[in-house]
């Protein structure tokens, strides 16, 4: 069977989750769902990014010991999945032991091959904010902004893993393989960065310095610093086994803008090969949610806190507002207005109208069960048809990672549905005997197109898609699909619905505004 191992990217746990954070899980959630409903096996690992300056200063702060911190914080993220029904079949955190002992495997390994070697570092570093800076931080002046106190120029001496001699094996590797980044166009910023001689990458820190981290199993008095540690977490939770370098599968990972160059796209591939593992099989990288198009930063308090709006709107409304609204790849600008009219339209009008419509007419027309329909007339013809036709397109644009298009692909179906149901008006129908089958026909196939579409954006709204079947008296579980997709379902006759109640119910203050 075909096999996918789909990761996203480890957040930082130095503070608490956000929308750029729920956004990429979310996707990545309904990427390994839609990947089952194909029939593919699926691995999905997520996880925390849990060492580093970042952290041991958060927690300093907090008064509490980094582990104790990270403890906490990983808490609320693991809240935040439960509540959004992000699902991984496993999620690290990269203090876990069989974590560690993978790094120290991996660092060992290396380190006898040659591939990491001693050598000197040498920068300016900012005793206030515990961190080196870069010559891009400097002002115009030459001096350094106020905001790092004293800068001092240091020279240590560190480890370096060599980068530097993949150079010309990564270029070709992009300029004969762009489709494995995603969009194409970003493979282009890879490659303009590889213009410049790579540097060999620094991956340690004496303890002195930075004592959260995990130790060089060569030298005690240093330990690994944030990429090299952070991108293993990927061959851990590949699951081949505790403390072994796993058997490697190439993954798909997700991941944001900010994180390509240089880590995923340069240091990883180039980690990879030094330990004699195939290249991923994709990055896919998402763009930036921004708000009034301005960057999500807790400084300006230009946040968005994705709990108070899964909370407010309901987790799957939120899982289909960024879904339907980010053009996967491209940055968007989260707007809770529009969040709510998606819910109160898409969803709550379109969709759960045409089962609440449709489901009480049978409850009242057909003793609850789904009629047998008769022969399609050339209406029921061309509807079927419409349906089968949208269900194709969406598929073809979830293929392709078009996750917003391929949803307005499958609303077509669902609007199809209220159409037929308004231009047959099966109340109307219901009053003449000789028109019986015309109704019968009506009401079967809003069932069928209910049916066909609660399987497919299960994917996307997992919980009410789930309810919407049962409510059309099926078991609520989706399953891959038969060989045969699309096809018009059959053996529906006779089933008994469940309970129709709405699927998207008025907000509080929906109901108050009447
Ligand atoms: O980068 N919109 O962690 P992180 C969309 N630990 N996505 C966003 C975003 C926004 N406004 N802000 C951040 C790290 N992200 C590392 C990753 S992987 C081996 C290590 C995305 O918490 C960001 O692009 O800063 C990244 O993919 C993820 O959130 C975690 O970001
Ligand atoms: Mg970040």
């Amino acid at each position: 069977m075909d096999s996918l191992y789909l990761t996203t990217a480890i957040d930082y746990a130095n503070a608490q989750p956000h929308l750029g954070h729920a956004y990429e899980k979310v996707l990545t959630d309904t990427l390994a769902r839609y990947a089952r409903r194909q029939g593919r096996k699926v691995r999905f690992l997520s996880g925390l990014d849990e060492h580093g300056q970042k952290v041991q200063q958060s927690a300093a702060k907090a008064g509490k010991s980094p582990q104790e911190f990270v403890d906490g914080i990983s808490v609320h993220f693991l809240d935040l999945w439960r509540g959004l029904r992000v699902e991984p079949d496993d999620y690290l955190r990269t203090t876990e032991s069989r974590h560690k002992k993978l790094v120290q495997e991996v660092l060992a390994l290396l380190y006898a091959k040659g591939d990491i070697v001693k050598g000197t570092f040498h920068g300016f570093y900012s005793v206030r904010a515990e961190q080196f800076l870069t010559e891009k931080e400097r002002q115009s002046d030459g001096s350094w902004p106020e905001i790092f106190g004293e800068v001092v120029e240091l020279t240590e001496e560190n480890y370096f893993f060599k980068l530097s001699k993949h150079q010309d094996w990564l270029r070709e590797l992009y300029q004969k393989n762009p489709e494995i980044i995603f969009p194409e166009f970003r493979a282009k910023e890879i490659l303009g960065a590889l213009e410049k001689p790579l540097p060999d990458l620094c991956i340690s820190r004496p303890k002195t310095r930075l004592a959260w981290g995990i130790p060089l199993p060569f030298d005690e008095n240093q330990v690994t610093y944030v990429w090299f540690d952070a991108l293993l977490n990927y061959v851990t939770g590949a699951g081949k086994g505790e403390g072994k370098l796993a058997e490697w599968v190439p993954a798909v990972h997700v991941i944001g803008k900010d994180i390509m160059v240089p880590a995923h796209g340069i240091y990883w591939p180039c980690m990879l090969r030094a330990l004699g593992l195939p290249v991923f099989q994709k990055l896919l990288v998402h763009g930036f949610w921004t708000r009034k198009s301005e960057k999500l930063s807790k400084s300006t308090g230009n946040v968005v806190d994705p709990k108070l709006l899964a909370e407010k709107y309901g987790a799957d409304s939120f899982r289909y507002y960024v879904l339907r609204e980010m053009a996967l790849g491209h940055d968007a600008d989260f707007e809770e207005a529009s969040l709510a009219a998606r819910r109160k339209g898409e969803l709550a009008h379109e969709l759960g109208n045409l089962l609440q419509r449709a489901g009480s007419m049978i409850g009242r027309y057909c003793e609850g069960k789904i009629p047998d329909a008769p022969t399609p007339d050339a209406v029921s013809v061309a509807f079927r048809a419409t349906v089968l036709g949208a269900l194709k397109k969406w598929d073809d644009l979830m293929r392709a990672n078009q996750i917003h298009l391929a949803l307005g692909e499958l609303w077509k179906a669902v609007q199809a549905g209220n159409q037929m149901i308004e231009s047959r008006a099966p109340w109307k129908l219901a009053k003449d005997p000789a028109l019986a089958g015309e109704l019968r026909a009506t009401l079967a196939d809003a069932m069928a197109v209910l049916e066909l579409v609660l399987q497919e954006v299960e994917c996307v709204i997992p919980t009410t898609a789930q309810a919407g079947l049962r409510q059309l008296g099926l078991e609520g579980r989706v399953e891959a699909r038969a060989e045969d997709w699309p096809q018009w379902p059959s053996g529906q006759a006779g089933r008994p619905l469940g309970k129709i109640e709405p699927l998207f119910p008025l907000l509080e203050d929906e109901k108050t505004k009447g």
